[in-house]
């Protein structure tokens, strides 16, 4: 944790709020003009389960906006991975986007969310839908052995409009299949499955559209999800929820919570 606040590589006025803690930049990377990931460092006492969200913000003002954000990397790393869009004119991401190593983070010392291994019942195969940022969460719990534990079949549903959206997923799975501790248990039990709405790409049409046509099912060789072997992790726009929980409970499916594990849970890819 850091006593001076770094902001644009130059120090700011501005002293850390009560309850955060101040971390620092440590990477950033960004694939399209609307999307980025980047690293934060990480306080040995943070403590949060895979899938969950934190609250962040940058000492740019003396009361910062603050979003939810899901932590992407895994409970284990050393660091803390966010997975962004960059909305123009956003109160936060406008800043945001324009983060270099060694600059501030602020984050609330609190995690919680609804989209972990805990509010599932267990069940044979889990899958993770998703569209845009949505993913985030699930790059969490698809880098977590708990989640191998769990599940026999692991299959991430990413959605996006351009195929350059895909790239961050894409890269992630690519990336676990080479990992020392994940690669193994990988093989053969995580599917990623894309697809692209509003361009030319092998597979199209929302993820939606693609669960209730059985094509998802059938290009992956699986029976239809319902109630005695699947469960399932919702995370993208506010529409994307409505519509992908309604099919869930249209295949007998309960929703979940945390302290009352169901079938399926749901949670918004927050952040504008
Ligand atoms: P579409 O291009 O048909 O709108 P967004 O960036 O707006 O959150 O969209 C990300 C992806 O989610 C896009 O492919 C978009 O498709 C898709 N999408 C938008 N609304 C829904 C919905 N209600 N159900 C499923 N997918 C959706």
């Amino acid at each position: 944790m850091i006593e001076q606040l770094i902001l644009g590589g130059e120090p700011s006025p501005f002293d850390l709020p009560k309850g955060c803690y101040g971390l620092t930049v440590t990477e950033v990377q960004h694939y399209t003009d609307s999307l980025f990931r980047f690293r934060i460092t990480r306080p040995k006492e943070f403590r949060f389960r895979s899938g969950e969200f934190v609250m962040i913000g940058l000492p740019n003002t003396e009361k910062p906006v603050f979003r939810a954000y899901s932590v992407a990397s895994p409970s284990w790393d050393e660091e803390l991975e966010f997975y962004s869009i960059k909305v123009p004119d956003g109160p936060l991401t406008e800043h945001l986007q324009k983060i270099q190593p060694g600059d501030t983070i602020l984050m609330r010392k609190k995690s919680t969310g609804t989209l972990v291994n805990d509010a599932l019942l267990p069940g044979k195969r889990v899958w993770m839908f998703s569209t845009g940022t949505g993913l985030a969460p699930f790059a969490s719990l698809i880098r977590d052995p708990e989640t191998y534990e769990k599940f026999e079949t692991i299959v991430l549903v990413h959605g996006c409009r351009t195929a350059a959206e895909l790239k961050y997923g894409e890269d992630l799975v690519a990336s676990l299949r080479d990992d020392p501790l994940i690669g193994e248990m990988v093989d053969g039990h995580l599917f990623h499955y894309t697809s692209v709405t509003r361009e030319d790409f092998p597979r199209q049409g929302r993820v939606t559209d693609l669960i209730s046509s059985g094509k998802l099912f059938d290009d992956l060789g699986l029976q239809r999800m319902g109630p005695e072997e699947d469960r399932a992790m919702i995370c993208g726009s506010m529409a994307m929820l409505r519509d992908t929980k309604q099919l869930c409970i249209e295949h007998g499916m309960t929703e979940g919570a945390n302290n009352k594990p169901g079938e399926f849970v749901v949670e918004r890819a927050f952040v504008d």
